[in-house]
């Protein structure tokens, strides 16, 4: 679906999420970081104060996390979930997951992470973003990809994409952990958020149907319930956001 603004595209989002939490109070959500969904938190965390939504039952994990990096640095996705949507809704901290950025044992905490997600049913809904290489969480364009759950590294071009949050690129972490392809893959509904012209090249490979590990997300096309939202400027290469 392509939306003339980014503000709308948000608002379609933040309704479906509505919607399934409406439909199930115990929803398992599964939701990203990075800039895109920021409109989105804001217009949930609006939803939930004028009592639209409530949030007490509802589960979520987040689809990466830096590694290493501790929890309360201001890097973290873990401080960014927390200050951007979690404290300013009904939600239990509790029922909050991301992977632990400096757990000393990434593979293990990885393996506990997938089965969490099992243990909770599964996630209902997952909303994705998109990295300009076409990466889908943390799972970045290779020759292979990897299912489950995993400690992975960076590459070189989203080190320096996401450089723009930190002081200096160096301090970028070159590793991550992150829900793998088959991890996202089992969710029951997928919807995935793409704003600005950035975004154009590695959307319009998506929506061509052909599926290359070279661009994560094409994998989508075999899931059988995704929803893509943009913005025009995703969809057609316009002006940045
Ligand atoms: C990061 C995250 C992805 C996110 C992507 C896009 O690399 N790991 O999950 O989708 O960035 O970020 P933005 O929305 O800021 O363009």
């Amino acid at each position: 679906m392509v939306f003339e603004s980014y503000t709308e595209m948000c608002n379609k989002a933040a309704d479906i999420v509505a919607e399934q939490i409406t439909l199930k109070s115990h929803s398992v959500l599964g939701l990203p970081t990075g800039l895109t969904p920021v409109k989105m938190y804001e217009i949930l965390i609006e939803k939930n104060k004028n009592g639209e939504i409530d949030f007490s039952d509802v589960k979520t994990f987040n689809l990466d996390e830096y590694y290493p990096v501790s929890p309360i640095d201001k890097h973290s996705y873990r401080y960014f979930m927390n200050e951007t949507f979690f404290k300013k809704i009904n939600i239990k901290m509790e029922n909050t997951c991301i992977l632990n950025g400096q757990a000393e044992d990434a593979e293990k905490e990885c393996d506990m992470y997938q089965k969490l997600i099992e243990k909770s049913g599964g996630i209902d809904l997952l909303i994705l973003g998109i990295g300009r290489n076409g990466h889908i969480g943390f799972n970045e364009p290779d020759e292979y990809l990897l299912s489950y759950t995993h400690k992975t590294r960076l590459l070189q071009e989203t080190i320096e994409v996401n450089s723009k949050l930190f002081d200096d690129v160096s301090e970028v972490p070159e590793y991550a952990l992150t829900m793998g392809i088959g991890t996202i893959m089992q969710a029951k509904r997928i919807i995935l958020l793409a704003s600005g012209k950035s975004k154009y090249k590695a959307l319009r490979e998506l929506m061509a149907g052909k599926i290359t590990t070279l661009n994560p997300s094409t994998l989508l096309n075999v899931h059988p319930c995704v929803t893509v939202l943009c913005d025009r400027d995703a969809y057609e290469g316009g002006k940045e956001k």
